[in-house]
């Protein structure tokens, strides 16, 4: 018998000021926050630990499975293994915990994170009983608030992708905000001087950085904020903002 379990994704934002009241009841709802450990000094763990701790929630460490990078061409499979490591790993710690379990989820759990799908694959081989997600302030509403900017232009849409797929997908469409790219790949665009960029760092956080122009004037900018940004505060997350300038605006 599971005894009737919630699991909760809490979305946390990009840090401990980002929680809204509502996660903040969930989380104090909770039995425990479940964290995954990626490294022996994960800053993320830092801030989970710190949330917990000013909510009274126990944290229980789960050092994360390493994921396959050995066959780059079979991504989804990786990371599909990985999901399953994941979730088998954070099963055994619910099986043996008595109350509700909580994922305190960088960001919103709806933008490229994977809580959510273990939590669905932990529900339908009954470890849990029932799923909720609570949303948090994800990067790119961060990124749109500190260059106070809409992120579409009006009445059109607007594509969120990954540097994996950046050169292909800017090919396609005008609108983009870039996830997940640990190398700047806009600075390999066809046509810099086409794209207008809204980049930013760490937002957040005390090391935070954000730059904005031309993409072929602040590439360089942005490749040193973002060096910058990693010495300051040991790591980077960065996520862009890129809009094609239209004809009459390239004048
Ligand atoms: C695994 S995804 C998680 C996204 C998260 N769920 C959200 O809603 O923001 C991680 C990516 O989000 C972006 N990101 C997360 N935190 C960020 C931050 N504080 N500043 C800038 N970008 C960030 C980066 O593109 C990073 O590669």
């Amino acid at each position: 018998v599971s005894g009737g379990r919630t699991l909760r994704a809490i979305g946390m934002g990009c840090g401990p000021e980002h929680l809204t009241v509502e996660a903040t009841a969930a989380l104090r709802a909770t039995g425990y926050v479940i964290a995954a450990e990626k490294s022996d000094d994960d800053p993320l763990l830092d801030v989970r630990r710190r949330i917990c701790e000013h909510a009274a929630v126990p944290l229980v460490v789960v050092r994360d499975p390493e994921r396959d990078r050995a066959d780059p061409a079979d991504y989804p499979g990786a990371v599909r293994d990985w999901h399953a490591a994941r979730a088998a790993a954070y099963a055994a710690v619910i099986r043996e915990r008595p109350g509700d379990p909580a994922f305190l989820v960088w960001g919103d759990p709806a933008f490229y994170d994977s809580t959510l799908r273990i939590a669905e694959r932990l529900r339908e081989v009954g470890v849990v009983d029932d799923v909720e997600s609570l949303p948090g302030v994800s990067a790119l509403q961060l990124l749109a608030a500190r260059h106070r900017i809409v992120l579409h232009e009006v009445g059109r849409p607007l594509l969120v992708t990954t540097g994996r797929r950046l050169l292909e997908d800017a090919a396609a469409h005008d609108t983009l905000v870039v996830m997940l790219d640990g190398a700047f790949v806009a600075q390999h665009l066809p046509d810099l001087a086409d794209w207008q960029v809204w980049w930013g760092a760490n937002l957040g956080t005390p090391f935070e950085r954000v730059v904005s122009g031309r993409l072929d004037e602040v590439r360089d900018e942005v490749l040193a904020a973002r060096d910058a940004a990693r010495q300051e505060a040991g790591w980077v997350m960065d996520t862009y903002h890129l809009r094609r300038r239209s004809p009459e605006r390239a004048q």
